[in-house]
C-alpha cells in the first residue's frame, strides 16, 4: 500500500509516525553520546551487544539483569576497554515490580542529567522444558497450577518496563516531545522506548508455544501503543529478530539451523542503534534475520526475494502500515486524544513540571532503596 498521510483514513500524521526507513543511510553512533540508556536483560546476548556498542559511543548505559556476576564483570571489562565512566550494572528481576521500580529510580539517580533518554525492554527467555504442552498430574487431587515463567519475563516483565518508561521518559529533563521532524544533531535529550519482540511475534515457532504467545502479545502491545504514546511525547519502535546466535538458542536448535539460517547479533545491534541514535524515527518496526536477497515493489516497499537480485539485507520493515488505513472508531479515538494533547498544551507542561518538582521533594525525604548490586567506575 502506498504511503499517503493526506488520505482520509490515515492517522499517520496525527500519531506522529515517521516515514519508511532508508536502510541504506549509515547509522551515526555519535548521536548516542551523552544519552542515558537503560537495558533490561543487558548482561548477555543482544543486551550485551547493545551495551558494548553504546558504551563505546559515549552513552551512559545502565543494565539490569538477574545474572549479577556476569553483569558486574561485563561492566568492569567494557569500562576498562572504553574509558567510559558512566557504565553501570544493577540487579533487576523484571518479573518483580518493586525490583523494576528500584532499577529505574537508581538509574535516574546515577544518570548525569538525572533523566532517562531510552529504555530497551530486552529481557527474555524461552521455554527449555516444554512444560506448557505437557500437562502432568491432572488426575491428582490438587493438579498443580501451570507455571508461566516465560510469559512472566517476556510479557509481564516488558509491561512493567513499559509502564515505568511511560512514567520516566516524559520526565527526562530538557527533553521535548518526540517527533519525525526532530533533528538528530540538535536533539540532545530523547524519550525512546524500544521493544525486542521476535520472529515468534509474527509467526509460530513449533514447540515454543508460550514463547510465541508472549512475543505475539508484545507485538500487539507495540502496535497499539505506538498510536497513543505521542500523548507523552514518547517514541516507540520495535525489533523482531529471527533466530540469532546468542546464549538463548539451545544447542539442538543451533544444530537445526546450522548452515546459514542463523542471523548475526551484530545486525540486531546495528538495527537497534539506528533506532536509538535517530530521534526522528517514530513508530517503526524492523525484522532482523540472516542476510538474504531483497527486492522492492513499485511503492518502494522491500521484501525478501527468491531471486538473486544482487542486493542482500539482514533487516526489513514490518507492521509499518497499521495506521495508514483505519476504521472510523480508531480515527475518532486517535483524533480525540490528539485534541486532548492540543488543549493540554502549556497547561499540561506546567502540571508535569509541578509533578516533577513534587516527586523530587518526595524522593529527598524518602530513604532511597538501592538495588542489590551497583557498580560504578
Ligand atoms: N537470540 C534470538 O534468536 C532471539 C530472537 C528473537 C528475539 N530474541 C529476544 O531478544 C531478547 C534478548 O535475548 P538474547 O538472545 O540476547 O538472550 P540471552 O539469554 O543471551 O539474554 C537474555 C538476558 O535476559 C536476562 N533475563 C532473563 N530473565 C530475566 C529477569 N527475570 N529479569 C532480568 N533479566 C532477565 C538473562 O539473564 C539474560 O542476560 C529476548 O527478549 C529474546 O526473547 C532473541
Amino acid at each position: 500500500m502506498a504511503i499517503d498521510p493526506g488520505q482520509k483514513y490515515s492517522v499517520v500524521d496525527t500519531i506522529r509516525q515517521s516515514p519508511p526507513l532508508d536502510l541504506s543511510t549509515p547509522v551515526d553512533d555519535a548521536w548516542v553520546k551523552d544519552k542515558t540508556i537503560l537495558i533490561t536483560g543487558g548482561a548477555s546476548g543482544f543486551g550485551e551487544g547493545f551495551f558494548r556498542r553504546w558504551a563505546a559511543g559515549g552513552a551512559t548505559v545502565v543494565i539490569g539483569d538477574i545474572t549479577v556476576e556476569r553483569g558486574d564483570k561485563l561492566v568492569r571489562d567494557v569500562a576498562r576497554e572504553t574509558g567510559n565512566k558512566n557504565l553501570h550494572f544493577l540487579h533487576c528481576d523484571v518479573t518483580d515490580w518493586q525490583s523494576q521500580v528500584d532499577f529505574f529510580k537508581a538509574a535516574v539517580k546515577i544518570s548525569p542529567h538525572k533523566g532517562i533518554d531510552c529504555v530497551v525492554a530486552n529481557a527474555g527467555k524461552i521455554d527449555t522444558k516444554g512444560t506448557f504442552e505437557n500437562p502432568r498430574d491432572l488426575d491428582s487431587l490438587t493438579p498443580p497450577t501451570p507455571a508461566f515463567g516465560v510469559l512472566d519475563v517476556n510479557l509481564k516483565g516488558a509491561m512493567y518496563t513499559t509502564h515505568l518508561a511511560l512514567f520516566w521518559l516524559p520526565r527526562n529533563p530538557s527533553s521535548i516531545a518526540a517527533s519525525p521532524t526532530s533533528d538528530p544533531v540538535n536533539t540532545k535529550r530523547d524519550r525512546h522506548l524500544l521493544f525486542i519482540s521476535s520472529l515468534a511475534g509474527i509467526g509460530p515457532i513449533p514447540g515454543q508455544t508460550e514463547y510465541t504467545a508472549s512475543k505475539h502479545a508484545l507485538v500487539g502491545l507495540y502496535r497499539s501503543l505506538r498510536a497513543t504514546t505521542f500523548r507523552h511525547g514518547v517514541r516507540i519502535n520495535m525489533l523482531c529478530p529471527s533466530h540469532i546466535a546468542t546464549p538463548l538458542q539451545t544447542a539442538p536448535l543451533r544444530m537445526l539451523l546450522a548452515g546459514g539460517s542463523m542471523g548475526e547479533c551484530d545486525d540486531v545491534v546495528e538495527a537497534a542503534t539506528r533506532f536509538v541514535a535517530s530521534p526522528q524515527i517514530v513508530g517503526r518496526a524492523l525484522l532482523v534475520g540472516p542476510k538474504m536477497s531483497v527486492e522492492s515493489d513499485s511503492d518502494g516497499h522491500w521484501s525478501w526475494s527468491d531471486k538473486q537480485t544482487g542486493e542482500e539485507r539482514a533487516m526489513m520493515e514490518i507492521f509499518a502500515h497499521d495506521w495508514e488505513e483505519t476504521e472510523t472508531s480508531q480515527r475518532r479515538v486517535i483524533r480525540a486524544l490528539n485534541k486532548v494533547v492540543e488543549i493540554k498544551g502549556w497547561t499540561g507542561w506546567f502540571v508535569d513540571v509541578l509533578k516533577a518538582i513534587r516527586l523530587k521533594r518526595k524522593e529527598n525525604v524518602t530513604k532511597f532503596v538501592p538495588c542489590l548490586s551497583e557498580y560504578k567506575v
